[in-house]
């Protein structure tokens, strides 16, 4: 199956199983269906083939728990609390289309429905237990909620590069590593193969949100699908803004470099065939 299809029909399935409320799943599919690249759950499903696994509906109900938690972080960023933003995904923003209460509570549903689709997927006890621990750690007060709360703090400040950096290894780069691990996990690899991987993860998620702040000042709403230049109108510290540009292009390729060679260390020590989620990682570089 397209994996794109797949991770998109985990989510439909998970939400046509029964109706409580229809507008909470009509605001919940308006945001998931206005697309997004996906690339948390295509990650874990790459590197899951990558080390010889046959792709499951448990794996897609995996990569789909991780888009959905994504996507209810978008939904809270964007609400006139937080970043107050009007659109998102080439779409006005979940709170411009409904109402902020319902834009609320679509991001709550997306932040507690993940763990229940888990836990009932046909993978081992064990491997569920650490997958639901390893996202509840990724996303919450350890994680994204965290570097969220560090971003707003953050606002009108300008922050040292180590806040920083603190800010977006939270806020981005810990959703983002998670499908590194959670594919080792999953494959049952080593401890050792599984530090490697959140080495990786680490280093991809934080260029992801240093690459996100470059975008804002390079790109346009057609290609972002969202406002640009909105980070100095909120006056939020970026790599660009306390770097500059041409900087911050390195930073972003030093670490796609360095994640790179452990993808292809890993080729060397196991059974690991890493072309696609190296060429994954090849198609974050942005041109300087
Ligand atoms: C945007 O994430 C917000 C960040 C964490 C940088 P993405 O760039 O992955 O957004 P979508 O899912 O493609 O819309
Ligand atoms: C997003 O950071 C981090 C999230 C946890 C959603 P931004 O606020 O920079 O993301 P965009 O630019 O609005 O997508
Ligand atoms: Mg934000
Ligand atoms: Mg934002
Ligand atoms: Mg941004």
């Amino acid at each position: 199956m397209d994996k794109l299809q797949g991770i998109d029909a985990a989510i439909r399935r998970y939400y046509s199983k029964q109706v409580v409320s229809e507008k909470l799943i009509e605001a919940i599919l308006y945001s998931v269906d206005a697309g997004g690249k996906r690339i948390r759950p295509l990650i874990l499903l790459e590197i899951l083939e990558g080390f010889g696994l046959a792709l499951t509906e448990a794996h897609f109900d995996v990569a789909a728990s991780l888009e959905m938690i994504h996507t209810g972080s978008l939904i809270h960023d964007d609400l006139p609390a937080m970043d107050d933003d009007d659109y998102r995904r080439g779409r006005l923003t979940n709170h411009k289309k409904f109402d902020e209460a319902t834009a609320i509570l679509a991001g709550d549903s997306l932040f507690l429905d993940p763990f229940a689709l888990i836990a009932g997927t046909a993978l081992s006890d064990k491997i569920k237990v650490e997958l639901i621990r390893r996202l509840s750690i990724s996303s919450g007060t350890f994680g994204m909620v965290g570097g969220q709360m560090l971003d707003m703090q953050g606002e009108g400040q300008r922050l040292n590069l180590e806040q920083l950096s603190a800010v977006h290894a939270h806020k981005t780069g810990c959703l983002l590593a998670f499908p590194f691990e959670a594919a080792g996990i999953i494959a049952q690899q080593s401890t050792e193969v599984l530090q490697q991987l959140t080495l990786a993860g680490n280093l991809v998620g934080h260029a992801f949100q240093v690459r996100d702040d470059i975008l804002d000042v390079t790109a346009s709403f057609d290609e972002l699908g969202k406002t640009p230049m909105k980070d100095l109108l909120a006056e939020k510290s970026t790599y660009p803004g306390l770097l500059g540009l041409e900087k911050s292009y390195e930073i972003l390729d030093n670490s796609l470099n360095q994640a790179q060679a452990i993808f292809a260390t890993l080729e060397q020590q196991v059974s690991f065939k890493p072309k696609k989620i190296q060429e994954m990682i090849e198609r974050l570089r942005l041109d300087a």
